[in-house]
């Protein structure tokens, strides 16, 4: 006689009553339990057609698709989860498993931390080996018979060259990559689950009927990496990188302007994919005088155009913008499917700082020098100044290698000496970001830099 399965019953029961929604997640539970994925696969998605937004039945049906190697469904919904703020720590390690097996691995160790901050029990030894955290071994070394080790379609060939529209002065190959910014770790996760991940995993999307388009904009005060992240974006999906200065576009003659963005739309079409990084995006403001006119709320209402086409097209063009004055913005490029995050680029902070200030000490010749000391002494100086800071202080190590004939590194001590002769920048912006987000916060726009002020 054949042996019983345990399971038939429940599913006897469910022909009957299908929209018994806690009996198909026992059944579910059951199978799962039993190591058949395949049909606990099948149960959980019909359960989330009856019942969309349940975030236990995603986090299993994540579990689900990593039991049978569906790393890219996997990524998909877990990072749908965590981006809703719904990812319990153990789907997070899940999520930093997943990243760190497409090679994003500040990101995942980012997601790792919040994970066993908010739950020290879903410890991962092994991952943390394998993200050089914790452990003596810095080298992380590839487990075989890892449950994530499989070959995954990956973007990697890198766009066809094109024919160039444009001059190659215009239009970048950049170099750099997300290990070339130091902190902003939020932004960095942000524009992976806006931009690069869509970019990668297109079907993915697709099938889940997820909308991909829009764009990220980036607000803060000068010289904290919004521009080196975009470009940095670029170099990390090999996309071509396209830079526009609004106010540049707004100066062309009458009418012109119109013609001239829509000429670089198509250009960064043309060249596939594309991150479009639009500067100064606040010029395109409400309360601007000259967009007040009837030429400037064109220019608008092409802006607008563009990029509504290209949420319905979803065609390999990334788009993200930077401004200092986000508050000028014209509150229609918030809307879904446009600018739809808005995400606050804040000082880097003493990690941060420090990370910076060893990216751009990598090719200056400098003794072990203490970046956290460095860190420590620097509050409230953006990416900008840290270079600034290590400018002056090439300077003045130049100038007594001249006197002395001999060439000698980089020392902490000078470094600490240029630190206290620089005047951190970004205080002045929140002087002004204060008062907007205090007396003209829209519906919490400016939630984080209060949060960052410490004024909620
Ligand atoms: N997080 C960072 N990591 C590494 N370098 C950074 C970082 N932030 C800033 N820098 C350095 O500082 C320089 C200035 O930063 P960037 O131009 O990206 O600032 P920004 O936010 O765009 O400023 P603005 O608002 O004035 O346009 C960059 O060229 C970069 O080399
Ligand atoms: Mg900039």
């Amino acid at each position: 006689m054949e042996p019983i399965d345990p399971i038939q019953p429940l599913r006897d029961a469910l022909k009957v009553s299908p929209e018994n929604l806690p009996l198909r997640r026992h059944l579910a539970q059951m199978l799962a339990a039993a190591g058949r994925w395949e049909e606990a696969e099948r149960e959980l998605r019909d359960l989330l057609t009856r019942a969309p937004d349940d975030r236990d039945a995603k986090a299993q049906l994540a579990v689900a698709f990593v039991r049978q190697q569906k790393l890219s469904q996997a990524m998909v919904l877990t990072e749908d989860l965590v981006r809703r703020g719904d990812a319990a720590p153990a789907i997070l390690v899940l999520f930093a498993r997943l990243l760190h097996h497409n090679g994003q691995t500040s990101a995942a160790v980012h997601q790792y931390k919040k994970a066993i901050d908010a739950e020290p029990s879903v410890r991962d030894t092994a991952l943390e080996a394998d993200l050089g955290l914790g452990s003596r071994r810095s080298a992380p070394e590839p487990q075989s018979g890892d449950d994530l080790d499989t070959d995954d379609d990956r973007f990697e060939d890198g766009p066809e060259p094109g024919a160039m529209l444009i001059s190659p002065d215009d239009l970048e190959r950049p170099q750099i990559s997300f290990a070339d910014v130091g902190g902003m770790e939020t932004v960095k996760e942000q524009i992976a689950l806006k931009i690069i991940h869509p970019l990668r995993h297109p079907e993915m999307y697709k099938a889940y009927g997820k909308a991909i388009g829009g764009g990220v904009l980036m607000y803060g005060p000068p010289g904290c990496g919004k521009t080196h992240l975009a470009r940095a974006t670029a170099g990390e999906v090999q996309a071509h990188f396209l830079a526009i200065g609004i106010n540049d576009v707004l100066s062309m003659w009458m009418g012109q302007s119109e013609t001239q963005l829509h000429e670089l739309f198509e250009q960064a079409r043309a060249h596939k994919p594309c991150v479009m990084f639009f500067d100064e995006v606040d010029a395109l403001g409400a309360s601007r005088s000259d967009m007040r006119n009837s030429a400037g709320r064109q220019l608008i209402n092409q802006f607008l155009a563009e990029l509504d086409g290209i949420a319905a097209r979803n065609d390999g063009l990334l788009i993200l913008a930077a401004t200092n004055a986000p508050w000028h913005l014209d509150p229609a490029f918030r809307r879904p499917g446009r600018f739809d995050r808005v995400i606050f680029v804040p000082p880097p902070d003493a990690a941060a700082r420090a990370a910076i200030l060893r990216i751009h000490l990598k090719d200056k010749p400098a003794e072990e020098v203490d970046a956290d000391a460095i860190a420590k002494k620097t509050d409230g100086c953006s990416g900008a100044d840290l270079m600034g800071i290590i400018d002056r202080a090439v300077e003045s190590k130049l100038r007594e290698a001249l006197a002395k004939g001999k060439v000698s590194p980089l020392t902490t001590r000078d470094l600490l000496d240029a630190a206290k002769a620089t005047k951190p920048t970004t205080r002045e912006w929140f002087a002004t970001a204060r008062n907007h987000a205090l007396y003209a916060n829209q519906g919490g726009a400016y939630d984080d830099v209060l949060a960052y002020l410490k004024l909620t």
